[in-house]
């Protein structure tokens, strides 16, 4: 893992390892104040030599005098002044960090504002995963240090770090899991790893088949029937020590494997479908980061955890389940499991009284239709529980775009002989806004905001600062709202 912090400029000063420069396209050098004016003067032209424009993403590396002794200079590219904010900043270290991570095992950098954007990019942009692989030796790069002038200077880095650190192994913690294969990440293995995190005020309440059964949980129970591996709820719960101003409760879609049941998926549909439980560890990862942040709400993270198969006693089509709040609901798709999973699971969440439900899912392929695979669809009942993460989705830059819940399109998903049905009823129309009216059926009143991010949990090739695979989106929007409350 990567290590990012702040030293003071004396020991930078006594060593000659690398620095790294962030640079606009338009404006020249941003930060380094402490290189000589000369020294910064001939360092731009140099890099102007090597051909460097500043360009976003762009990296120059060459040997320079730094005004008192040679050393490796990383020059990188911010683009244009006014066109650069916060993720051009993830950019650009991201960038810096492949340019680096062969050659040296620690790189100085001269800080740039926001500087937890700027650490959350080199953290993300040198996440790799291993699991099924032998280590990658080529990697030297292990810390990354911020200059600072001063010692409040550096305090008030180490601050900024620190979130990003916890911000990060919360993103990455999901890309993890995202990417094991789904044999390895049974509902009860993943149990196992929400009990590792369950520590430092943390609490994991456990519903095993046996649980639910009792409480009534036939919608989760009966998705689950087609595995030979059982469901869970999971519950992990976090109360902060001083008094709570908001109980936020979190509801993760977690079907560790959809092969869409007896409506079975085509071969192609489902070499992705390990990404199906993404929603479920988002909120645990985000629940284990409130507590390491200290948030000062109540945080539940809900999380059901089933496979959806075609196993022997599989639910099937025309099947009429039973959520925990008693309404009915026919079965015609099997593959429409994650709306069955998530009612019991809000009904769940819901019976905590919490002030706002915000839930997570993989849930429609539709939402990729609608909005492609860098935004995430919001559907809300509630204006101010929107606006809330719409603000902290800014501040994290996640795109985010809200589906209306229109109300006459309830019809669609009305039952024949049921209360309700898990498709509608005009097939190929508003999929994504129809998932989100059947959930709404189980949220009673509470202000909620359900986020389908089938698009953007699953990266098919890689972004910016993220490989190919789970991406951990919504992480750190939800880390911001906690934090921001
Ligand atoms: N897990 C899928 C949605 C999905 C699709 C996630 C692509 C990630 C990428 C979900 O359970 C599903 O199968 N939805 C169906 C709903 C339909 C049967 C109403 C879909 O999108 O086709
Ligand atoms: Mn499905
Ligand atoms: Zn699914």
């Amino acid at each position: 893992m990567l290590t990012v912090s702040a030293a003071l400029l004396a020991e930078f000063s006594a060593g000659s390892e690398p620095l790294a420069v962030f640079s606009y396209e338009d404006a020249g050098v941003a930060g380094a104040a402490f290189l000589p004016p000369a020294a910064r003067k001939a360092l731009a032209a140099r890099a102007k030599e090597e051909g460097f424009q500043g360009k976003a993403g762009e990296v120059a590396a060459f040997g320079a005098s730094d005004g008192a002794k040679e050393r490796r200079f990383y020059f990188v590219g911010l683009g244009k002044r006014k066109e650069s904010g916060a993720e051009s900043l993830r950019k650009a270290a991201a960038a810096l960090f492949k340019a680096a991570k062969r050659r040296h095992e620690t790189v100085w950098a001269a800080p740039v504002e926001p500087a937890q954007a700027l650490a959350e990019g080199l953290l993300l942009g040198a996440y790799d995963y291993r699991r099924y692989l032998k280590p990658d030796e080529e990697r030297k790069l292990s810390k990354v240090v911020l200059v600072a002038a001063k010692a409040p200077e550096r305090n008030k880095l180490a601050l900024a770090l620190e979130r990003a650190q916890v911000f990060c192994e919360a993103v990455c913690w999901v890309r993890d899991l995202v990417n094991d294969g789904p044999s390895d990440k049974s509902p009860e293995d993943v149990t196992k790893l929400a009990g590792e995190l369950a520590k430092d005020g943390l609490h994991l309440k456990i519903i095993d088949e046996k649980e639910a059964a009792k409480l009534g949980m036939g919608a989760l129970l009966g998705v689950g029937r087609g595995s030979a591996r059982p469901p869970r709820l999971l519950h992990l719960s976090y109360k902060p020590k001083g008094p709570s101003r908001r109980t936020v409760a979190l509801v993760g879609k977690g079907v560790t494997f959809d092969s869409g049941g007896l409506s079975l998926k085509p071969a192609q549909s489902m070499e992705t479908m390990k990404c199906d439980m993404a929603g479920a560890a988002t909120v645990l990862a985000v629940a284990r980061a409130a507590a390491k942040l200290k948030v000062k709400a109540e945080v539940h993270a809900v999380a059901a955890l089933t496979y959806n198969m075609p196993g022997p006693d599989a639910y099937k089509p025309g099947d009429i389940l039973k959520a925990m709040n008693g309404k009915t609901i026919e079965v015609l798709n099997t593959d429409a499991e994650g709306r069955l999973v998530l009612a019991d699971a809000l009904v769940y969440a819901n019976g905590l009284k919490p002030h706002v439900i915000y839930d997570f899912a993989t849930l429609t392929g539709a939402v990729t239709v609608a909005l492609g695979s860098s935004i995430t669809a919001a559907m809300a009942n509630d204006r101010a529980a929107l606006a809330k993460i719409q603000a902290a989705a800014k501040k994290a830059d996640e795109p985010l775009w809200e589906l209306p819940l229109y109300k006459d399109y309830q019809d669609h998903i009305k039952g024949k002989i049921s209360d309700l049905q898990n498709i509608g009823k005009v097939r190929g129309e508003a999929g994504s806004i129809i998932g989100g009216l059947f959930l709404q059926e189980f949220v009673d009143k509470t202000p909620w905001v359900h986020f389908d991010f089938a698009g953007t949990a699953w990266a098919d090739g890689p972004l910016s600062y993220c490989p190919a695979g789970g991406t951990g989106a919504m992480v750190r929007t939800l880390l911001e709202y906690l934090a921001a409350l």
